[in-house]
């Protein structure tokens, strides 16, 4: 290992997660559901489709910039919201700063360990992340919290299963770590000194609590498991739902989990201003084909009227690039900077978005574009039958 702790891939940052990490926290990360076959291909197939790349005429300056749910991004690579817990001492706020550092934005999930205040602190492109949890007031009085700490946009995750069991187990996570739990935990956490030594060195031991989901700033959120208990308990929402929580936010707002054409267009109708095409990372229902291939057909169906962003499976810059010559905007990653995080906190997540930036700009070269806005279908290779059209 270098001795700065730099990595030259996600691959690279995610063997160093498991080698730092004590098993539990590990399996929370890679998460998935049931046989994995979604969370399989995500990510393989971004291996079935080819670059179309040009020798000669090409730009020696390329922009990566771009525009999404009202913010300017330096690269179309926004971090994902993602709820863990005990990963790292400062969590959310480390990742923050490294967004602000390259310029991008951030979602931050409601389920995260780091209060609103402290993320907005830190970067002022910051998306708050809610389910449809606790009903129409609670959800009200959580993003009017998220406003007055200065989120720029709210997204609402609306695909999940609560589907229990994976073939390759569970973690153990506990509603609390007191002593009895530390002492379950202890074989494990002992194993993995160097993430103790983190917590240790910080003063404080993770405390899986909430606190976005708290009655305001400064209150003790409900733990991990209560938040996850009232969003089972309540009711999924309807479209109606969706359009008065769209309403009453105001301002940028992104509709996250889209995988059929039908729903794309419930989304525009409810005046959505982004949607992501995604399949959670592949931990909601198991089956659902991987994400890229649902994105072209909602990228025709829907692309001129709402801002189409894609996540789940991203791993390199030319990912990236192949997402958004298949018609996104921008794309959203979720475990390639939990495991940079992982594995070299701050500094971990800037060295991912820098592996998603160097990727980016080596295939637009290779590609003869000079921005990432020339990118489109020419660019890439797609085989027959890869594509799903879901609910056309
Ligand atoms: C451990 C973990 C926790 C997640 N928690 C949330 C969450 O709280 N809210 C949410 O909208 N998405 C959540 N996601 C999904 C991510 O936002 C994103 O859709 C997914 O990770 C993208 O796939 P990728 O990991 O292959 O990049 C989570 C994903 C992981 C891996």
């Amino acid at each position: 290992m270098s001795s700065t702790g730099w990595f030259e891939t996600v691959a690279e940052a995610q063997r160093r997660a498991e080698k730092r990490l004590p098993r539990s926290v590990y399996k929370a990360l890679l998460a998935g559901s049931e046989r994995g076959l979604t969370y399989e291909d995500n990510v393989a197939a971004f291996s079935e489709l080819g670059f179309a790349p040009h020798v000669a005429g090409g730009s020696a300056e390329r922009s990566l910039s771009t525009h999404v749910m009202g913010v300017d991004l330096a690269l179309p690579v926004i971090i994902s919201p993602t709820g863990v817990q005990a990963v790292h001492p400062e969590g959310e706020v480390a990742v923050a700063r490294a967004a602000a550092a390259r310029g991008t934005a951030m979602g931050l999930s409601s389920f995260g360990s780091s209060a609103i205040e402290d993320v907005c602190a830190v970067n002022d492109k910051v998306f708050f992340q809610s389910y449809w949890s606790g009903g129409r007031e609670v959800i009200e009085s959580r993003m009017e919290r998220a406003r007055a700490a200065g989120a720029k946009g709210v997204i609402a995750t609306l695909d999940w299963t609560f589907s229990h069991g994976r073939d390759w187990g569970s973690p153990a996570i506990p509603e609390k770590l007191d002593p009895k739990a530390m002492a379950r935990f202890a074989p494990e956490v002992l194993l993995k000194p160097r993430w103790l030594t983190g917590f240790v060195r910080s003063g404080a031991l993770p405390d899986l609590t909430t606190p976005n989901l708290a009655g305001g700033p400064g209150e003790k959120g409900p733990t991990f498991f209560g938040a996850y208990g009232e969003w089972m308990t309540t009711p999924p929402p309807t479209w109606d739902d969706i359009a008065w929580m769209r309403e009453t936010w105001g301002g940028p707002f992104m509709v996250k989990g889209i995988s059929r054409i039908d729903d794309a267009k419930r989304a525009v109708d409810a005046g959505v201003t982004a949607i992501s095409v995604s399949t959670h990372g592949g931990n909601n229902l198991d089956g659902t084909p991987g994400a890229i291939r649902m994105l072209p057909g909602i990228a025709d169906a829907v692309g001129d009227q709402v801002e189409v962003v894609f996540d789940s499976g991203i791993r390199r810059g030319s990912d990236v690039v192949k997402a958004l010559a298949l018609g996104a905007k921008a794309v959203m990653i979720g475990r390639a900077y939990l495991w940079g995080l992982s594995a070299n906190g701050q500094a971990g997540v800037e060295n991912v978005l820098d592996i998603m930036s160097g990727g980016i700009s080596s295939a637009l070269l290779g590609l003869g574009r000079s921005s990432v806005q020339e990118l489109g279908r020419d660019d890439v290779l797609v085989p027959d039958g890869f594509t799903r059209t879901l609910g056309a």
